[in-house]
């Protein structure tokens, strides 16, 4: 195929300046403290403290502002800021520089102490309100729970009871609650979840993370639909063939075989990334920008997903797990021989599905989702495939139809687009071939913790998972898992470095389309 690069947008290219979308927002100026429950563990030293480096490096930190970590860990602030250190130099975006270091560490505070210690939380509530006073913060609070989700109610009780929540008054004064996925591992158990913090916090101080949103190609989603007059017209089913969704990571299981195997790919990457993915792709305009109309359109889109009965999740739906094979020209184990998964694991690496979204926008449009560990590369885009062009003029038969238009997504790790088209080749006699015009983003983009903990601070909700949506997914996801258990069937293997078992083509193959090779 030939293929044409088109020039990056550059740095002096017109912007448009979004206007504040809702007047609940709070200004970015606003100081605050970052209180990180687990704030020693995995995630706040791969992501969250690079993350916040990283914000306080390019000024998307408040002025006034505080980190204060409290976590068991037997560490004082010295001891933390190495190990923030460690964090950053090994995983942040942008490398370490002393300068930006001498300006961070001192915002790194450590309160050692207990999540079930009541005194603990009154020694983390007067460091608080030492820090606040030092920084003139009002009292300003934003709570991020990185720790398993069986803590989160014990650690909001001892919270409140401790005084530490400030209900929204309306004062500008806010107390916030992070909470990290798994919300659940099914309906009721995410329910059972949601009640509780609602105990305690109200739903407009519940962050709830789907990381992916984050994600600057996730977010630009609705600005390339909404921004630009020529996708929305053909964005129909009149126009549409069918959609793609692919989510391939070339990892396996890690160390996180404990959760993954009670969890599974449906769980881990269906119910939560791949659905609010869909959701950017196939929501109507929303009615304004603001969180609760981006998530109502959002949530209209999971709402309108024909539900699988047992029949359909059979036909539809594949689920896979890897065995022994070669990722990159390296042997890898099989997900059964991995560390600490039951020999006789059961559990999905890999799901690929053919679902509906019944609306006057998509009906009969089929939308295929495939995600998995142990494939050939890490990749995730979005391919829109459109109807061919009728059986005339440059499309006759005999010949085989021409190629569709294919507008494809990227959404990491090499972000942009790229849109097939039929174009003539050059000179005599008239051939026809497909050409690609491809878009690259060459602009480093912020990672996804960057986006949401500034959002976390100035308060706008609009990437962040509301009940309602977190709920709809669990009930769509739910009866998919509910024909697995009573079917009892063991996943499809593959080999680790292939694009997931047979089946997943075969599915595809039946209804005459097949997988887009990222
Ligand atoms: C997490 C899943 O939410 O997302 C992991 O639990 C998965 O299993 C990860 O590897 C993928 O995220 P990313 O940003 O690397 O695509």
């Amino acid at each position: 195929m030939a293929e044409s690069t088109s020039r990056p947008l550059q740095a002096d290219s017109p912007t448009v300046q979004l206007p504040n979308p809702t007047g609940l927002r709070t200004t970015h100026d606003d100081a605050c403290v970052l209180i990180i429950f687990g704030g020693a563990g995995d995630l706040s030293h791969k992501k969250l403290l690079p993350a916040l480096y990283n914000l306080s490096l390019g000024k998307g930190l408040p002025e006034r502002f505080a980190i204060v970590a409290f976590s068991m860990e037997r560490l004082d602030d010295e001891g933390y800021r190495k190990f923030a250190r460690d964090g950053i130099e090994h995983f942040s975006r942008q490398p370490l520089t002393e300068e930006g270091w001498q300006r961070f560490a001192p915002l790194l505070h450590f309160v050692s102490g207990s999540f079930n210690e009541s005194a603990d939380y009154r020694k983390l509530k007067e460091r608080l309100e030492q820090i606040d006073r030092e920084l003139a913060t009002g009292g300003n609070h934003a709570f991020y729970f990185a720790i398993p989700p069986q803590f989160i109610d014990a650690c909001s009780a001892e919270m409140s009871a401790t005084g530490l929540i400030m209900p929204t008054t309306g004062n500008g004064i806010f107390t916030r609650v992070v909470v990290e996925k798994p919300i659940g591992r099914d309906l009721r158990s995410a329910s059972e979840i949601n009640d509780r913090l609602a105990r305690y916090f109200s739903e407009n101080q519940i962050f709830r993370i789907d990381h992916y949103l984050g994600k600057e190609t996730v977010e630009n989603l609705m600005v390339l639909r909404f921004a630009n007059a020529i996708f929305e017209p053909v964005w129909t089913a009149r126009f549409i063939d069918h959609i793609q969704i692919v989510v391939a990571e070339d990892e396996g299981v890690g160390s996180r075989a404990g959760y993954y195997d009670q969890a599974g790919a449906l769980r881990d990457m269906v119910q939560s990334h791949m659905l609010q993915v869909l959701c950017m792709i196939a929501m109507e305009p929303p009615r304004a920008t603001n969180p609760d109309a981006v998530r109502d359109s959002k949530l209209d889109v999971i709402r309108s997903l024909r539900p699988f009965d047992a029949a359909e999740a059979e036909r539809c739906v594949v689920r896979g797990q890897y065995e022994e094979g070669l990722i990159n020209g390296e042997k890898v184990n099989g997900y059964r021989v991995e560390e600490h998964i039951p020999p006789n694991s059961m559990t999905e690496t890999f799901v690929a599905l053919k679902c509906y979204i019944e609306n006057w926008r998509w009906a009969g449009v089929p939308f295929y989702l495939r995600t998995g560990k142990r494939l050939p590369k890490r990749a995730s885009e979005i391919s829109i495939f459109f109807k061919g062009v009728p059986r005339i003029l440059y499309n006759t038969r005999p010949a085989p139809p021409l190629a569709q238009n294919v507008l494809s997504i990227r959404i990491q790790p090499d972000e942009g687009l790229s849109l097939n088209i039929i174009s003539k080749l050059p000179g005599a006699p008239l051939r026809l071939a497909p050409v690609r015009v491809d878009f690259r983003n060459v602009t480093a983009s912020p990672e996804a913790y960057e986006t949401l903990l500034r959002d976390i601070m100035s308060g706008d909700q609009t990437l962040f998972m509301r009940r309602d949506t977190v709920e709809a997914a669990w009930r769509f996801v739910e009866n998919i898992l509910d024909a697995w258990s009573t079917s009892m069937t063991a996943p499809f293997p593959y080999a680790a470095g292939s694009w997931g078992p047979t089946e997943a083509a075969v599915m595809i193959a039946k209804d005459g389309r097949a997988w887009r090779t990222p």
